[in-house]
Order: structure tokens, then C-alpha cells, then sequence
């Protein structure tokens, strides 16, 4: 199974956040996502930098920082110096995304952008080239929990399709209602990162990794 399991820590228990990601690390998981929600680009609201850098003390594995925040340029530098190695912000939060996806790969970390389900995919093209990571949201963000809306399918194979042609090696990485069930199906499309937050956390994590897994290699 080559493609990378980065869970999602929104669904852990904030009270034991180093307890969640030390049960996930032993479970093998790739690395770990971190949502950061303003209150405004997401109805919902949670932590900043602070917390990211509480979880880069208890792991050395890679963290990615999913801003949904508004004009992410504000923050970008703090989430870096905090220890995220990717920060990826979202294509509808800044009208100048170009500069924003310049400047995280200037301060020396992976730049990934997202897109929600009513966004064209468009908006990916002009800065495909220098990204390291393209996020195609399978829930509209805020919330854990929400069921995988099935359009996304088409399009992540549309985004694989266009990676292909660039000749880029960046990651493709989906987001929202991944499990043992849809997980598989997004591999298929073309995806290489896969984002759960419920179907490692709510519950047992080992056992929760192992289905995951499971349903990746059948
Ligand atoms: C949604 C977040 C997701 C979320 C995924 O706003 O960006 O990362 O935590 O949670 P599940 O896997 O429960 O859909
Ligand atoms: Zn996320």
C-alpha cells in the first residue's frame, strides 16, 4: 500500500491530544493532520499555532496544518515556525494565492492547497506547478464526522488527470468522510494522501487503522 495515512487529530480528544497521537504513531500511521478552523472561512472555530506546536514535542513524524482560515498569509509564517512541515490553505481564502503558496515555500515548508466541493478546480491550475500537495475536500469543511459527498471521485481523477500532464510528482491528498468503505475508491481516483479524522479516533485506533488498511489492500 503505498499511499500515506495522515489522520485527522480534530476528532481525538483534545484533553489527551499526546496520548491520540502517540496511539496513532504506534498504529503507522504516515503523518498527522491538524484543522485549524477561524470561525469565519468554516462555521467553527478551534486552535492556533500554539497547539501545533504542543503536538511537533510528541512526534517526529511529518505535520500538516490545514488552514481554513481566512487570508491564510496572515498566519502562515507562525504555523511554520511551530513546526508544521506542510501548511496547506484553501484556493477561496486569499486573492492572492500565488503569493501565499510562494511565501510558505520560502519560509522552507511543503505547500499544499485545498478546494471545497462548490469550487471549480480551476483555480488549482495556475499554481499546480508549485505545489507539493493539492487538497480536494470530500466534505465541506468545519466539521468532523460528515458524510463523503461521492462527486468527489470525479474530482480527484480530474486532478490526478492534470498532475499526469504536468509531469508533477506533488501529492494529491483527499479530505472528509474517508473510511473503510470510500477509501478505497479515492486511492483508485488517483489520490496518494488520505485525510480520516472519526474513522481512526472515534473508538479503538488500532483497530480503526487495521479496517482501514484492511479495506486499502483487499
Ligand atoms: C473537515 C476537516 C477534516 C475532518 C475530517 O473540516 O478538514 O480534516 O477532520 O473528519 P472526518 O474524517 O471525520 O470526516
Ligand atoms: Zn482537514
Amino acid at each position: 500500500m503505498s499511499v500515506r495515512l495522515f489522520p485527522s487529530l480534530l476528532a481525538a480528544d483534545f484533553a489527551f491530544l499526546g496520548d491520540a497521537i502517540r496511539e496513532a504513531e504506534a498504529g503507522g500511521v504516515d503523518g498527522f493532520h491538524l484543522d485549524v478552523m477561524d470561525g469565519q472561512f468554516v462555521p467553527n472555530l478551534n486552535f492556533g499555532p500554539r497547539t501545533v506546536e504542543a503536538c511537533r514535542r510528541v512526534t517526529t513524524r511529518p505535520l500538516e496544518a490545514h488552514l481554513m482560515i481566512v487570508r491564510p498569509e496572515r498566519f502562515v509564517p507562525d504555523f511554520v515556525q511551530a513546526g508544521a512541515n506542510r501548511v496547506i490553505i484553501h484556493a477561496e481564502a486569499t486573492p492572492h494565492l500565488h503569493r501565499a503558496v510562494g511565501l510558505i515555500r520560502e519560509l522552507g515548508a511543503q505547500a499544499g492547497v485545498s478546494v471545497n466541493p462548490g469550487t471549480p478546480l480551476q483555480v488549482l491550475r495556475p499554481v499546480l506547478a508549485d505545489l507539493d500537495l493539492a487538497l480536494v475536500m470530500s466534505v465541506n469543511p468545519g466539521f468532523g464526522g460528515q458524510r463523503f459527498l461521492p462527486g468527489s471521485l470525479e474530482r480527484v481523477r480530474t486532478v490526478r488527470r492534470w498532475l499526469e500532464e504536468a509531469g508533477r510528482g506533488a501529492e494529491l491528498e483527499v479530505d472528509g468522510g474517508i473510511t473503510p468503505a470510500t477509501a478505497p475508491g479515492m486511492v483508485t481516483a488517483g489520490a496518494t494522501v488520505l485525510v480520516a479524522g472519526s474513522a481512526v479516533f472515534g473508538g479503538n485506533v488500532q483497530r480503526n487503522l487495521n479496517a482501514l488498511r484492511a479495506a486499502l489492500d483487499a
